[in-house]
């Protein structure tokens, strides 16, 4: 084992769990129960501990357990160098409160990358085709937990480019919005900059584990690539700066016109062939599906790579969606890493099973 171990978890009132106590397996835990029993709400409760949000998108209201006020997660890790205690409290009339090693933290930023998490589900293996924002999202939830930089990052550039469209919104005349444009654009640059390189790395750097991955899934010898399409319209070296500043003064008049930005990193996507098709476009349903299994397989290899530990792996309802033989290959791939695995039925799958009976884990 060469990851990080989730050993217990603690619930009150977190969505339709009352009281929940449980001590994990280091390798793989199986959360087996019928459909709207609590599976994915306990997975959801591992990932917010994680992530400090939820993979759903959801108010955090809305995980509280119906007609309470509050609800509660105590998360145990054991990681390489040091164990790690998360507690998390849930209001429905206040913010949250997340205490890490009893010490409450002022930033969300403080948590992302405490525990490394990659999240799978049917969702994921539809990544290839879904939206751009689809592929930003698996581009900054896993850069975000190597680099807090990149986070606060990402969260400067919204509200730079939330100004920027208020004014091209709000003024009457382009004249009023090249008055002040020029300060937005600056720092929108100079962020969208620190964002672009940091995903154009990330690409570059997950690319050959996607290939390995694609070629152990699918047990074929297509060649698999990733590559990442800036919303900049520029080329990411010395230049950026210059360029992207002209890109945006040539698209003043469109984006006034639009009332919002047209160029920027919230256009950002990444392209992805086979053997030089775009699988978006071309692939069958089950070439994407085992592509957007390889990126997430790459994931976790590169998270390693990068911390020199595997990450904690959550896999929602994914068995379902594949083939036996795409089953048994995935599991031989994570046998490195501690991994929850929600389904309805038994499979033939080795470890620690759960029981999942309306919120509470019932005996087997
Ligand atoms: N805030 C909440 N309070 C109580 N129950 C909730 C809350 N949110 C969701 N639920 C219940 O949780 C169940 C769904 O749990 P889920 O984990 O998605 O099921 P599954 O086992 O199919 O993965 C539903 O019965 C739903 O009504
Ligand atoms: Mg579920």
């Amino acid at each position: 084992m060469q990851g990080m171990k989730i050993d217990s978890l603690v619930l009150s009132n977190f969505r339709n769990y009352k009281d929940l106590k449980i001590k994990f397996d280091d390798k793989v835990n199986i959360f087996i129960g019928k459909n709207a029993q609590g599976k994915t709400n306990l997975l959801e409760s591992i990932y917010y501990c994680c992530i400090g949000k939820s993979f759903k998108s959801t108010k955090d209201k809305e995980l509280i357990f119906w007609g309470e006020e509050s609800a509660y997660i105590k998360l145990l890790a054991n990681k390489k160098f040091r164990d790690e205690e998360i507690e998390i409290k849930l209001f429905s009339s206040q913010k949250k409160s997340i205490q890490i090693n009893k010490l409450p933290i002022k930033k969300l930023g403080e948590l992302i990358g405490e525990i490394n998490i990659v999240f799978f589900s049917p969702q994921e293996l539809k990544l290839v085709r879904e939206s751009p924002e689809e592929r930003r999202k698996f581009m900054d939830i896993d850069i975000s937990q190597n680099n807090k930089r990149y986070f606060y990052q990402l969260s400067r550039y919204e509200k730079i480019l939330a100004n920027r469209n208020k004014l091209l919104k709000n003024s009457k005349t382009i004249e009023v919005v090249k008055d002040t444009i020029d300060i937005w654009d600056r720092a929108l640059v100079a962020s969208a900059k620190i964002i672009a390189f940091e995903r154009e790395k990330f690409v570059k750097e997950i690319a050959p584990y996607a290939q390995k991955a694609h070629s152990f899934l699918s047990g074929g010898k297509e060649q698999l690539s990733l590559v990442y399409k800036c919303g900049c319209g520029v080329s990411l070296d010395e230049t950026f700066e210059k360029n992207m500043d002209k890109v945006l003064k040539k698209n003043l008049e469109k984006d006034f016109k639009l009332g919002y930005t047209t160029v920027g990193v919230h256009r950002d996507d990444i392209d992805i062939f086979l053997n030089d098709v775009e699988v978006k476009n071309f692939g069958s349903q089950g070439q994407q599906r085992t592509v957007g299994l390889s990126l997430k397989l790459a994931e976790l290899e590169n998270m390693y790579n990068i911390n020199g530990e595997y990450p904690i792996l959550l896999l929602d309802d994914v068995f379902s969606e594949l083939d036996l033989d795409r089953q048994r290959r995935l599991l031989k791939f994570v046998d490195r890493t501690q991994t929850f695995i929600t389904c309805t039925d038994e499979k033939k799958l080795d470890g620690k099973i759960y029981n999942i009976v309306d919120g509470k884990v019932a005996k087997s």
